[in-house]
């Protein structure tokens, strides 16, 4: 297992350019299940995540190829190249579990392989290191289109005879609404007979990116962006060319690391308008945020102002962003109160911030964070991605030598993160295990 050692204290400065976003990805390559034609996507990033992806749709009977590598336009690493995928054999429609408990977003091969195929076989993936993480909504939401469900030796087993039914139906929970559920049962709804009006869906970019897939396809969506999204069901969906939307999660990490190390950085293919919530609280903040299309410029002269904040369903503050924040504000000049609403344990990260030198004291789901001059180095554990992602601005700013172990976290969703921080000053090395041991 790989570690991190970042000697910290450098002043961030340059270009990066932001990789497409994972979370599209993910349910964009599952939505490629849906039609027999090849489909290519641009600007997938190279994750392990993504690689997971592509052997279960490898095992569920499609080819993949990726292309070589654009350079990119900042002088940083080269990002991956276009992914084509095709089905050539509809024989198996199992999701295994030695890939579903390597990867939770392998439940979005339910909708499209149930929507194409009538039957999908997903193991459940057991416990979360962030939390629970229900399935509940989308098996409501495809039950109500006409699947019948049964569970199996830890396995989800769904299949109907026929063609799916196009309903009017709620698609909130206790926790509001569902992201990788609405997008399940949005593909479902693509290929069903009639009109499908999922109302209380998750207003994602992600979710706009995959009905825009779909339309591209020659599905009947609208509404998506809105909590009511309409779907007027097709009989078939071709192949096309679409382009990933940028990762808005990715963007506000460099963003907040600008912010973090005092420092100034263009952050290349963004958009903005998909961290309206971010921008706004990070202004208050005290960080400066321009826009020239779709590049962004940051800096700060580091005086934090403290703040309170709770994460919220799109457009709210996202709880991918809540762990790298928390890492911000442990410098701010006062205390902060963070409280996390979608995932309510989400906090593995406040032990190891503390270890780092913060004050963080967590309350249930709420952590108050009392700022303090500066971090020192130490040696921490990544836990999950978002949490190594505030480890690794953490480091950053600690004075002297942050190791971070178990970094397989933040490669399942940042593309090249050490190359692309390193070319804009940072010092981060990759080690493997035995080289840590003679540190
Ligand atoms: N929920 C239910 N029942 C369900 C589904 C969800 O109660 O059937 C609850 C969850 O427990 C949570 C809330 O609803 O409290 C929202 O969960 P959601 O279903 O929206 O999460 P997800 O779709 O499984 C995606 C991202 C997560 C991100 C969340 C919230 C992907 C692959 N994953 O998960 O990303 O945190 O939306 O925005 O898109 C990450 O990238 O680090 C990550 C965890």
């Amino acid at each position: 297992m790989d570690s991190f050692l970042i000697h910290g204290g450098t002043r961030l400065k340059g270009k990066i350019e932001i990789s497409g976003s994972k979370n599209s990805s993910l349910p964009l390559m599952a939505a490629c299940l849906m039609t027999d034609e090849k489909t290519t996507l641009r600007g997938v990033p190279r994750l392990s995540d993504i690689d997971c992806m592509i052997r279960l749709l490898t095992e569920l009977g499609c080819q993949i190829q990726r292309h070589d590598s654009s350079n990119s336009s900042t002088g940083g690493p080269p990002l991956d190249g276009p992914l084509d995928i095709q089905v050539t054999k509809e024989v198996n429609n199992e999701a295994p579990y030695k890939i579903v408990k390597e990867m939770r977003a392998s439940i979005c091969v339910l909708g499209p392989l149930l929507a194409k195929r009538r039957q999908a076989i997903v193991s459940m993936p057991g416990g979360c290191a962030i939390g629970d993480r229900p399935i509940d909504l989308h098996i409501r939401g495809l039950r109500k289109l006409g699947v019948e469900f049964r569970w199996e030796k830890g396995k989800i087993i769904g299949e109907y005879a026929g063609r799916l039914k196009g309903c009017r139906m709620y698609l909130g929970g206790a926790m509001g609404p569902t992201v990788l559920g609405t997008i399940n049962v949005m593909c479902a709804a693509a290929l069903a007979e009639g009109e499908t009006v999922l109302v209380g869906a998750a207003c994602e970019p992600e979710v706009i990116d995959c009905a825009n897939l779909l339309n591209k396809m020659g599905a009947r969506i609208s509404g998506q962006g809105t909590p009511e999204i309409r779907i007027e069901g097709v009989d078939h969906l071709a192949g096309v060319e679409h382009r990933v939307i940028p990762d808005r999660i990715e963007c506000g990490t460099f963003i907040l690391a600008a912010a973090m190390t005092n420092g100034e950085l263009e952050l290349r293919n963004c958009n903005l308008d998909h961290l309206i919530a971010v921008h706004d609280m990070l202004e208050d903040i005290g960080i400066r945020i321009e826009r020239e299309n779709d590049t962004i410029f940051v800096s700060s002269n580091r005086r934090l102002n403290p703040i309170e904040v709770t994460t919220q369903p799109y457009p709210g503050f996202p709880t991918d962003l809540q762990a790298q924040l928390m890492g911000l504000v442990c410098l701010a000049d006062g205390m902060s109160v963070i409280t996390e609403r979608i995932f309510p344990d989400r906090f593995l990260h406040v032990g190891e911030l503390n270890r780092l030198g913060a004050r963080i004291r967590k309350d249930s789901s709420t952590a108050v964070i009392q700022g303090v001059k500066e971090l020192s180095g130490a040696r921490v554990m990544a836990s999950d991605l978002r949490a190594s992602a505030a480890l690794v601005l953490a480091g950053l700013v600690a004075k002297g030598k942050t190791i971070i172990d178990r970094v397989y976290h933040i490669d399942r969703g940042y593309e090249k993160i050490e190359q692309k921080l390193n070319a804009v000053g940072a010092h981060i090395e990759r080690l493997e295990e035995k080289d840590i041991k003679d540190l």
